[in-house]
């Protein structure tokens, strides 16, 4: 059993077996491998002879960044085809063919994959793809419906076009939902239990009924942390603010736009959260006043003066308004070069802001925003490092909870 699974709790670093079997859709395994190590998992991939007559050994230890096994007659004095599966915390097979679901239906164990499935005790999670007449072939269906009764997951298969000229049910599902499956399977995680609110986005203040004064924030990272949050169990409610990615599914989410609708739904939200991560670049300023009708120039000349007026500082409010036991954490971007100067800046605002954790990140005209990775350094409140984290959004939104935690 793998270190998360003994520790009775779904640790956000999980060991993953992934098989790869023998169909043509065993190229949109390489995205979902990558999908699992991007949010920061340990993946081995065991490929079957066939599968890798589709896909090449080098791209999946490329994008998994790990050995693949194929033979049982490799790793012989570490007892290779049972020690996989006895170190997986959940086994994952996309594509699985009917050959290979016929196999693991009746325990065959004559390849690497089907000695791993039978050594492991880990959840398995089996994302079929074949043709439909294969799919629905009585076989096929009895085989199913068996490692069904057993415990496993079947994800899919999508209804779709297939292969050649048919269309039908028997495409493998979209390697993101191979991804959620597979975390899914492993069980309640180590947030289960816990309400986190979570803003993400950026604060937009309008200035007429078709402009406003905004920033560069795309909620990104908040977005990241909420998923991760959810993933591992917490009860998440997300305060989205006008974010160029998709609003996540499993979660409340309470679309706002400007800093005082964020201000009212997070404070809403916050009386009755565990933490409250305030991630969204919140508008320092709004306009002193808003036009009702369009501002045209003709009325205004060759220049334009808006005035501005501040705004409540919410994460202040919030570290202020805390109840005992609940965590305020906050981010903050500096466009600081100087490494000493930004943690300088950081252990300020720590102070200013009286939030039990800084996130802190740098950004300019090519960092932080509209990127996949991020780097940030993690302050308490007393201004001490405690935790760096660099990589993709969700494996840094995995560190900070680590952290809360
Ligand atoms: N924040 C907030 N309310 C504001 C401004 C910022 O709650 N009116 C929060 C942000 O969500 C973030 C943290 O405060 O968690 C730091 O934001 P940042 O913009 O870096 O700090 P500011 O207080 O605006 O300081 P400055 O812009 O002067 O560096």
């Amino acid at each position: 059993m793998g270190e998360a699974a003994a520790a009775g709790a779904a640790s956000p670093r999980l060991n993953i077996l992934f098989g790869v079997t023998g169909g043509i859709a065993a190229y949109k395994a390489v995205h979902a491998i990558r999908g699992l190590v991007l949010e920061g998992h340990h993946v081995h991939v065991v490929a079957t002879e066939a599968a890798l007559r589709f896909v090449g050994k080098p791209t999946l230890e490329a994008i998994s960044r790990n050995p693949v096994h194929s033979d049982v007659y490799e790793g012989v004095a570490e007892v290779r085809h049972v020690a996989l599966g006895q170190a997986a915390d959940v086994i994952v097979i996309a594509p699985a063919t009917a050959n290979t679901i016929a196999k693991l239906a009746m325990g065959i164990a004559d390849d690497l994959l089907g000695n791993s499935v039978l050594a492991s005790t880990a959840p398995l999670v089996i994302a079929p793809a074949m043709h439909t007449e294969m799919w629905q072939h009585p076989a096929t269906v009895a085989n199913v419906e068996l490692l069904r009764q057993r415990g496993a997951t079947i994800v899919g298969p999508a209804v779709g076009q297939l292969t050649g000229s048919d269309s039908g049910p028997g495409r493998l599902v979209e390697p993101e939902e191979v991804v959620e499956a597979a975390l899914a399977a492993v069980g309640p995680g180590d947030l289960a239990g816990r309400s986190i609110v979570v803003t993400a986005g950026g604060t937009r203040e309008p200035i007429d009924p078709v402009r406003f004064v905004g920033n560069r924030s795309t909620g990104r990272q908040g977005v990241a942390l909420a998923i991760a949050a959810s993933r591992r169990g917490a009860d998440v409610t997300l305060v989205l603010a006008n974010a160029e990615v998709p609003a996540p599914a499993g979660m409340t989410v309470v679309p706002v736009s400007s800093t005082a609708e964020l201000q009212a739904a997070v404070t809403d939200a916050a009386a009755s959260a565990d933490v409250v991560v305030m991630a969204a670049a919140v508008a320092d300023y709004r306009p002193a006043s808003v036009a009702e009708a369009k501002i045209k120039k003709d009325s205004q000349g060759d220049t334009l003066a808006l005035e501005l007026v501040r705004n409540p500082d919410i994460l202040a409010e919030l570290s202020a308004q805390r109840r005992p036991g609940q965590l305020v954490v906050g981010f903050a971007a500096e466009t600081e070069g100087d490494d000493a100067e930004r943690l300088r800046l950081g252990r300020e605002k720590v102070t200013r802001k009286g939030c039990d954790f800084l996130v802190l990140n740098r950004v300019g005209w090519a960092e932080g925003f509209a990127t996949e990775g991020n780097s940030v350094t993690m302050l308490n409140s007393a201004g001490t490092i405690v935790g760096e984290a660099s990589g993709s959004k969700v494996s840094v939104a995995n560190r900070i909870l680590d952290l809360l935690i």
